[in-house]
Order: C-alpha cells, then structure tokens, then sequence
C-alpha cells in the first residue's frame, strides 16, 4: 500500500488512519479537556509508552491491580490522539491517565491553562529504531518497514509515524512547563525499576511504601506485562497485529541495537542525530557513536 493510503498528515506528521482521523483531533482540540489532576505521559513511539500504561495506573491507585487485570492498555490510559479517546474518556477516573505521541507544540489549547502533569519518557534512539523495525513489520496499520538499511533512513527522515526522533525529543526539552515536567528514560527504568517508581510516584504527589513500591515493579516487569493480556496486545485481531511475525512485547532490553547496526550505519545513523542536535542546550545520556561493541552480525 502506498504511503499515502496508510498515513494522513497533520502539521506535516504522518499519523496512521486505522487509529486517527480528523475527528480524532478535532475531539481532542474542542471536545476534550485536561483537569489539573491529569498525568499524562510522553513518548515518541517505542520508547516506553506501554510500560507507562502500566506503571501511571498503579502509581495512581497507590496499587490497586484491578485496571490493569480488567482494562485493556488502550482504553485504561488511552492515547490523546487516537479514535478511542471520545470512546472512553467518560469512563476514566481521576487522577486520569493518559498518553500522548504528540510533540509539545501540538498539544491542545486546554493543556496549556491546565496543571495537568507530563512524565517524558525518552529512549536510546539505537533501541527505537530497532524496535520500530520490528513493529513495522508486526503491524499491518503501518507502512512495510523494507530492509533494515532502508529504514535507518526512513526513520532518520522522519519518513515514519509521528516524524523525526530529535524533533519530538527537542520539543519536549524546550517547554516552559516548569515543575510539570519530569523527563526519565527507559535505560533508567529498565536499571531500577522501584527507584524509576518513586522519581514518578514523587513527582506525581503520591506517598507509596515500600511495600507497594515492591508490588508495582512485580506487576510492571517486562515478564508480567508479557503474560498480561489487558497489556501484551494479544486482544488485538491477528489481521492488525501479527505476533508470528514479531510480539509487540518483544526483548525489553537495552542494547539490542548492537545485534543490528553495522560500524558504518551506526556512523551515519549517529553523525545525522549529532547534527540535529548541535547547538542544543541539552545533551543525551548515551555515547551514540560507540562502536566497541558492534558485532557487525545484523540483519
Ligand atoms: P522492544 O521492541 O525493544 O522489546 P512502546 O510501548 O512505546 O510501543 O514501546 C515498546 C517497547 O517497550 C518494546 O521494546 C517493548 O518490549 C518495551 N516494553 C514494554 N513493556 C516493557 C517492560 N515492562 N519492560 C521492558 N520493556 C518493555
């Protein structure tokens, strides 16, 4: 199918119709509104936005496990964006969770005059990509990824679902939200999660013993979330989501990019990040250009 058959655009970032439309946006620019009691978390996709699917609900019940043992991931802490949201919005308790791809300046009027809180979640973009890959392939609401070496440049054109990687994270770096933001990552939930827990749990105002804390990380490990049918997208018809061809929950690792990048696509995959950023006033946590440790064995 063509490019144009799977994705429209809106403000030039291409969103997937099987799950956005016009009235989707137009929903969530007139119809809905942020309270102030919102947490809403952040990320460009495949860094973490399932996980926090997980994590926002308990935090917020102070662990109670029943969303997450009932509620499919979707309409439990639904996507701003998405057709589903005029679906559910209704049924959601507050403090409210919900999740976003939307880069800052394309958030809705009411997010601004709100105190609604965000949790930016940003992930290795060696790891993005790699998962990306996969979904690509997995997803049949999604363009066909190609090979591996033409993705590198699709993804590092913004040719994909919610463009560029540097343009969704510079966004979320230059807000003027002030203490309604906490940016974390994904390498830092994945190296301790119940420390990850309490940095959200704090910030979101909520006291949880260690007790909970414990409880939480349990149920928000990689390997509970995999069995979890309300989390692990198996609801999902085999003719949207094909998990023959790749799980939606697939390694949870960090790193897998070294199974993938060749020394000379992690150069030119590093160097065009780097330049993206140049003159930023942030710097990422990882060393993108290491190089010691590809096996030069990809796909
Ligand atoms: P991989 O494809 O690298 O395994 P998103 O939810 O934003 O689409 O991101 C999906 C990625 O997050 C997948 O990465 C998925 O396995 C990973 N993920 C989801 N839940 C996780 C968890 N509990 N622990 C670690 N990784 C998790």
């Amino acid at each position: 199918m063509a490019t144009e058959e799977i994705y429209f655009k809106h403000h030039e970032l291409l969103l997937p119709k099987e799950t956005h439309s016009q009235e989707s946006l137009t929903f969530l620019a007139r119809d809905f509104s942020f309270k102030d009691d919102d947490a809403i978390a952040v990320t460009y996709p495949k860094s973490g936005t399932t996980w926090m699917q997980e994590i926002l609900p308990l935090v917020l019940s102070e662990g109670d496990l029943t969303p997450i043992q009932t509620i499919p991931n979707w309409d439990r802490v639904p996507w701003l964006e998405e057709n589903r949201l005029k679906e559910v919005v209704h049924q959601l308790s507050s403090p409210r969770a919900l999740v976003t791809h939307f880069p800052f300046q394309l958030m809705p009027q009411s997010f601004f005059s709100s105190k609604a809180k965000v949790i930016y979640v940003m992930r290795n973009p060696k790891d993005v990509i790699v998962s990306s890959y996969y979904f690509h392939q997995m997803a049949a609401f999604l363009e066909d990824p190609g090979t591996w070496e033409e993705f590198i440049d699709k993804f590092l054109e913004g040719r994909v679902m919610f463009g560029k990687w540097t343009d969704h994270v510079k966004s979320w770096k230059h807000t003027d939200l002030g203490d309604r933001i906490m940016h974390i990552t994904y390498e830092q939930m994945i190296q301790d999660l119940p420390a990850a827990l309490r940095l959200i749990a704090n910030f979101l105002g909520k006291k949880l013993s260690e007790e909970v804390i414990k409880k939480i990380a349990d149920h928000c490990s990689f390997k509970s979330m995999k069995v979890n049918i309300m989390s692990n997208f198996s609801l999902v018809p085999k003719m949207y989501m094909d998990a023959d061809k790749s799980q939606f929950l697939r390694k949870g690792i960090v790193g897998d990019w070294k199974k993938h990048f060749s020394s000379e696509q992690l150069a030119h995959f590093s160097s065009t990040i780097y330049k993206e950023l140049e003159g930023e006033h942030f710097t990422l946590p990882w060393n993108l250009s290491d190089t010691a440790e590809v096996a030069d064995v990809h796909t």
